[in-house]
Formats: C-alpha cells, structure tokens, sequence
C-alpha cells in the first residue's frame, strides 16, 4: 500500500475540508470508521454528529462529546440492547427511537423513515445552531474530488457532510431537498469512506476464502462470470486480477450508489474492459437462459430471497456451468483468538450480524443449491481472518461495543496480552455446484 493510498480517512476529510474553505461542520453518518478518527483526532472540526441508525458505536470517542451528538435507531433487532447501554453511557446525548423499526445493514432507511429522520436532525441541528452559530458557507453546487473523497455539494447554508449510509439504495437522495433547504449539503463518496470502504478492507482474509470457492469452479480462459450482488466490485475486480483478464465478468446490483463506485474503481485500476457493471435485481435477473459458464453470489443471500436469487443463478448458467455461493454463518461461531474467560469468549464469539426473511446465512446453503437443482455440491465452510489492520479494528470495535464497560475493561487487557497473537476470524458457509 502506497503512503498515499493509507492515509487516515479524517485527514482526508480534513483535507477535503480546507479545499472547501471550511473550519467546522455539522456530520451525519452511518459506519463508525467514518467520524470516529475525526471526532478522536479533530474534535473541532465536528460542530455536531448525526448518527443514523449507527452500526457500532465508539462509547469512548463520543463521551467528551455526547451534548453535540445525535443518535437515530430503530427499536428492533439484536444491537438494540448494546445501543441503549451504550447510550446510558454517554450522558448528555440525544436519542431518537424509530418505533417498530430494524435498521438492517442494507436498509434504505430515508425511504423506510424519510419524515422521523428529518424531524430529529433538523431539530437538533437548528438547536447545536442556537447553541453555537456555525457560519454559512457560499459554495457552488455540483462534484468534486479532494485526496481520494468525492463530493457533491448541494444547498445554502451552514455545512453539512454526509457520509454514505451502508448499503441503502437511495442513500441521502430522499432526505436532501429538505437538508439543503437550511443547509450546504456536502455527500460524500469513493473508496475511503461508508459501506465502499467497510467492503474493500475485507481483503485478504476474505479474499482468501473467496479464491478457494473461485478455484472450486475452475474457470477457463474466455469463460464468462457473473457475479450478482457485486456491491463496491471488490470480489469482480480481484477475480479480474487472478484470472490476468482472460475472463469477461458481469458484476451486477441492485444499489446505483454502489455500482457508481465499482465502475469508477474498476476504471482507476484499469479493469473497466473487462468487467461490465449492470444495475438487476438478483430475484429476477435479466440475463437469457444458459448465458454465463459460472454464476457466482458472495454474502448477498442473507439480503433477499436466497431461493429465488439460487434458482436465477441456476437459470442464467449453461448446462455444465457452475453456481458458486457464499454466505454469512450464524450457525458457527466466530473466534477471537485471545486469552478470555469462557463466558466473555461466548458473547463476543456468538450473535454478530443478522439475516432478513427468507435469506440464508447458515448451513442450509447445501440444502438449497441441490433443491435449486444444482449437482455434485461441494460444500465449504471456511473462516476469513483478520489478523491486523482496519478490519480487525472494526471488528473488534463492533465486539467491544457489545460488552459491558467491566468485560470491555477485561477485553482491552486480553488484547494487550495477546499481542502479535491477536486475530478475529469470521465464519462463512460456501459451496460450488454444477448445472445438469
Ligand atoms: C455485503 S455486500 C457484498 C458485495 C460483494 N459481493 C462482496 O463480496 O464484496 C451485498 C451486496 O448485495 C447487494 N444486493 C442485495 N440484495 C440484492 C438483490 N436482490 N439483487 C442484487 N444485489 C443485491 C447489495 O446491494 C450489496 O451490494
């Protein structure tokens, strides 16, 4: 990795900042990789955090801060309970509940709940205004890009920046009318921030895994691929790579935001002649009968109808071709290679992640292939581990939020004595099957 290419996305933002001829401004954000750096190392430079549905929350990060941060949650699903701890230890913050809600990674959550989101932040950004006037800002509308961020800016007023919102369809788009309106609305984008680079720091431990299924395929040269659900292309733009361009691959998604970003970084590395990136839907794809020798889906089942999105993949693969798969596991634990008790080890091993209706993320992804009518399943559970950098920080991050401040305090000292040994590794079930 080039200096340039690891450089802490709070001095990117920083940067993005000063071209911009702004101090301070107001965030709102989804992923913790994206405001925490900020919030830790240029706490000035927030004048209020929006956090939308937060997946992980740095307790530590945000107490000294907690007056000028909001927080908007469903009141569904496992995080629930970690949240509400969390926030009876951040004294002074904001919180609002969106009732009968479960914000999922891949919820479009300004769609699900556009008029509750723009009642809270709206109300408490005229407040922190009141509070502490933050100047206007006179800048064009339209895009740019500053130290690896694209922008586009949007609006009147005091700025606002908006970092991605996971993998919701529509991010910002339905909420921006009513920001800009009082705001200088700044969306953010590009490989270094939001869901973009929560996916692309799954490498190499989860590249790994996904080279033993593409060589359970065996593909040849000239062979086609598509790859559905491709989100930021991380997987089509490695495969690209590993098979040296001899293999034309369709990456296909339902999300606009994502392909945008897959096709600009499948340009910037010059693979844009040999991925084709389509907007389709993995229910119902719209692709002829037989057209690809090998079908592949990477942790996109947990998201839909895994049995549909199968039978599609069969349906689109030539006689003889193959279907590859891989999923989340909820059915297997993690394991965080650390010195804990048993019931610490426990919780922070089990319950990570969720899975919609009708999706799969456990072991019946053998079960389905040969009902979907695929033969010869080879059945690959595996784990991806992430041995340093940021996605064992995230991960541990997300682990640690989940504690209580008395096993968070045993956790951090079971990292220090682990040292060099520390590593989380994450469970998936994976298969390949051949088309009669
Ligand atoms: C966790 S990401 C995985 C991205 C990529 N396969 C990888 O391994 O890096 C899941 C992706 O599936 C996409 N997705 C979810 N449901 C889908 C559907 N019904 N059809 C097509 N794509 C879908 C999401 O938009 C997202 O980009």
């Amino acid at each position: 990795m080039t200096e340039q290419q690891s450089q802490p996305v709070e001095e990117r933002i920083l940067r993005l900042l000063r071209r911009l001829g702004i101090d301070r401004a107001h965030m709102a954000a989804y992923l913790p990789g994206d405001w925490g750096g900020l919030l830790e190392r240029y706490p000035s430079a927030v004048a209020s955090l929006n956090l939308i549905c937060p997946r992980g929350v740095k307790t530590e990060v945000l107490r000294p801060h907690a007056r000028r941060v909001l927080i908007v949650s469903g009141d569904g699903g496992n995080g629930v309970a970690d949240l509400m701890r969390a926030v009876d230890d951040l004294p002074g913050v904001t919180l609002t509940m969106l009732r009968d809600y479960f914000s999922r990674m891949w919820a479009d959550i300004m769609v699900d709940r556009r008029g509750e989101v723009r009642s809270a932040m709206l109300e408490f950004l005229a407040l922190r205004d009141d509070e502490n006037p933050l100047p206007s800002v006179q800048l064009p509308e339209g895009e740019g890009e500053e130290a690896g961020i694209s922008y586009t800016v949007k609006g009147t007023g005091p700025p606002l920046l908006l970092f991605p919102l996971g993998l919701a369809a529509s991010q910002w788009d339905p909420l921006l009318p009513a920001l800009a309106e009082r705001y200088t609305t700044i969306t953010v984008g590009g490989r270094y921030v939001g869901m973009v680079a929560f996916l692309e720091t799954r490498g190499p431990g989860y590249l790994r895994a996904v080279r033993t299924v593409v060589d359970e395929v065996g593909l040849e040269p000239g062979q086609t691929v598509l790859e559905v659900g491709c989100g930021a292309g991380t997987v089509a733009r490695w495969l690209a790579r590993y098979t040296e361009k001899r293999n034309p691959v369709v990456g296909a998604d339902i999300n606009a935001y994502l392909l945008r970003e897959a096709s600009k970084l499948a340009a910037a590395e010059g693979l844009d002649e040999v991925i084709e990136w389509r907007s389709a839907n993995g229910e119902g794809l719209p692709f002829a009968d037989g057209r690809f020798d090998a079908t592949m889906a990477f942790t996109v089942m947990e998201e839909g109808d895994a049995d549909a999105m199968l039978a599609q993949l069969v349906r689109v693969t030539r006689p003889g071709g193959k279907v590859a798969a891989i999923v989340r596991s909820l059915d297997m634990p993690w394991w965080v290679n650390l010195p804990l008790p048993p019931d610490l080890r426990h919780k922070a091993q089990t319950g990570m992640g969720d899975v919609v209706e009708g999706g799969c993320a456990d072991a019946s992804l053998y079960g389905r292939m040969e009902r979907a009518g695929l033969k010869d399943v080879v059945m690959l559970p595996q784990y991806a581990t992430y041995a340093s950098g940021e996605r064992l920080q995230q991960q541990q991050e997300r682990m640690a939020s989940r504690l209580t401040p008395k096993e968070a305090e045993e956790w951090r000292q079971a990292i220090a004595a682990a040292g060099n040994q520390f590593f989380i590794s994450q469970p998936f079930h994976s298969a390949v099957g051949t088309r009669p």
